[in-house]
């Protein structure tokens, strides 16, 4: 296996360059299916997920072409399947997009059933709900979901959301693009990625409208054409490294983020006493390494509030800060897996529920640990880097799904991260190569 082997108790110091959205980027590759010619995406982040999709939009029989290291052509004009291959699609969550967007192009859709990072039940039935309120029927056939439109083609429908859903907003907005009439989608989510797959959608001509607020109304088109479309930087990324330099201290500039969109986490972080500095598309991050954190409370939320997939990091971050926090998550039912491993190190966090109390201490000290889910992981590599002595973060699959080149970009900021990767798994690429 791979491992990231970490000598931490150094500050960070320099710049990095964030990536684009990864929670975009999964909704938008699958949104090139709609489009009738080649899709030009730029700022596509080089992450596990995305070269997943991809993979299984070309079997599909989609024509992918890369122009350069972050964007790629993307033609699914000649796609005439709207069968998923089982395999590829049930590694991912984001295969659910997949779903609304076959359906929202054929009429029909068989996907198998989305995998992804585990943290709780993670049921589908409101995307389900907003199919059927499409006038789709919906069922489980030989372990795939199938969707057909009653009519052949969608019919635009109301749909309130029980629930705040993120992939429920964005899949009925990719089923509704396509179909006859108008959809209303009432307690949308307002995540920025929710306005970046609209902006996408509207930029090859689909007609959305109110994304970012809570009720979305969605004008079916009778097609949309090619186009170009960069996708927006990563917000979760960017967050991710303010909480490096919360824990571990040090002064980084991040570049290419939309401070706006940073917000719900700069202000935590500035409750926590780190020091934020905002540009036009740029933050200064800085804590004086002699300078403990103060603690606080945080509760995850849909945006605007905290995010929930910034709970695990700074969590981390809290272990180091004086006196006792308490988190909430409010979103997901499972999300404290990465605790027993945090713990490890020294943190003292004892979780009841939904709820993490976290004792302060002066310091965690390296300790070999495993990354269970993306976030998690990502926060053992922020341990990693605050702790004395060595770290060795294994099962780093999970970081990959989700943040580009995470080990370069820490060692341009002067972060001691190494990749071992052990004998075993040399053997297996050699003989893959
Ligand atoms: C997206 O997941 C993200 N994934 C998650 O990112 C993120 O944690 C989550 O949104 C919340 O922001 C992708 O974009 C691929 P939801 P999603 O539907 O869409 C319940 C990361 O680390 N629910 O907003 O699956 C659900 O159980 C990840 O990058 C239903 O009950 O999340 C949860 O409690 C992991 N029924 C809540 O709603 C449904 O039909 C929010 O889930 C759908 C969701």
């Amino acid at each position: 296996m791979t491992k990231y082997v970490i000598r931490g108790g150094k500050p960070l110091y320099g710049d990095v360059e964030i990536s684009g959205a990864k929670n975009a980027a999964v909704a938008i590759i699958p949104a090139a299916l709609l489009v009738d010619g080649v899709c030009r995406i730029e700022n596509v982040p080089q992450i596990s997920d995305v070269t997943l999709l991809l993979k299984i939009l070309q079997e599909l029989g989609a024509d992918i072409r890369t122009v350069d290291r972050t964007t790629v052509d993307i033609d699914c004009t000649h796609i005439r399947n709207a069968k998923v291959p089982d395999g590829m699609a049930r590694q991912i969550r984001a295969s659910y997009y997949l779903i609304g967007a076959l359906l929202g192009r054929f009429g029909e859709s068989l996907v198998p059933p989305p995998g992804g990072c585990h943290l709780g039940t993670r049921p589908i039935d409101q995307h389900i709900k907003g199919f059927v309120a499409m006038g789709a029927d919906v069922d489980v056939r030989g372990g795939y979901i199938h969707a057909t439109a009653r009519n052949g083609r969608l019919q635009g429908g109301q749909v309130y959301l029980d629930i705040v859903s993120v992939g429920a907003t964005m899949n009925i907005m990719l089923a509704a693009a396509l179909a006859q009439g108008m959809t209303i989608i009432e307690n949308a989510a307002k995540e920025p990625h929710i306005v970046d797959l609209a902006n996408f959608l509207n930029s090859m001509g689909a007609q959305i409208m109110g994304a970012g607020t809570d009720v979305i109304k969605i004008r079916g088109v009778d097609r949309l054409r090619g186009g170009t479309y960069s996708i927006i930087p990563d917000q979760i990324e960017a967050g991710t490294y303010m909480a490096a330099v919360a824990a571990a201290g040090g002064r980084v500039r991040l570049k290419n983020v939309i401070p706006k969109h940073m917000d719900c986490i700069s202000a935590k972080l500035v409750e926590m006493g780190v020091e934020i500095e905002e540009g036009d598309d740029e933050i200064v991050v800085s804590r004086a390494p002699e300078k403990r954190l103060t603690r606080t409370n945080i509760k995850t939320l849909p945006y605007p509030g905290f995010p929930t997939d910034m709970q695990p990091q700074i969590a981390v971050a809290l272990c180091l800060a004086e006196g006792t926090s308490v988190v909430t998550e409010g979103v997901w039912d499972s999300r404290y897996r990465y605790v027993d491993e945090i713990r490890r190190l020294g943190a003292e966090i004892q979780v009841d529920g939904k709820i993490a109390v976290i004792e302060g201490v002066d310091r965690l000290t390296g300790a070999p640990v495993q990354a269970c889910d993306l976030r998690a992981g990502a926060a053992m590599v922020i341990a990693g880097l605050a702790a004395q002595g060595v770290t060795e973060v294994d099962q780093v699959q999970y970081i990959e799904r989700g943040y580009e080149d995470i080990v370069r970009k820490l060692s341009g900021i002067g972060a001691d991260i190494r990749v071992v990767v052990t004998p075993d798994e040399e053997k297996a690429q050699a003989s893959a190569g």
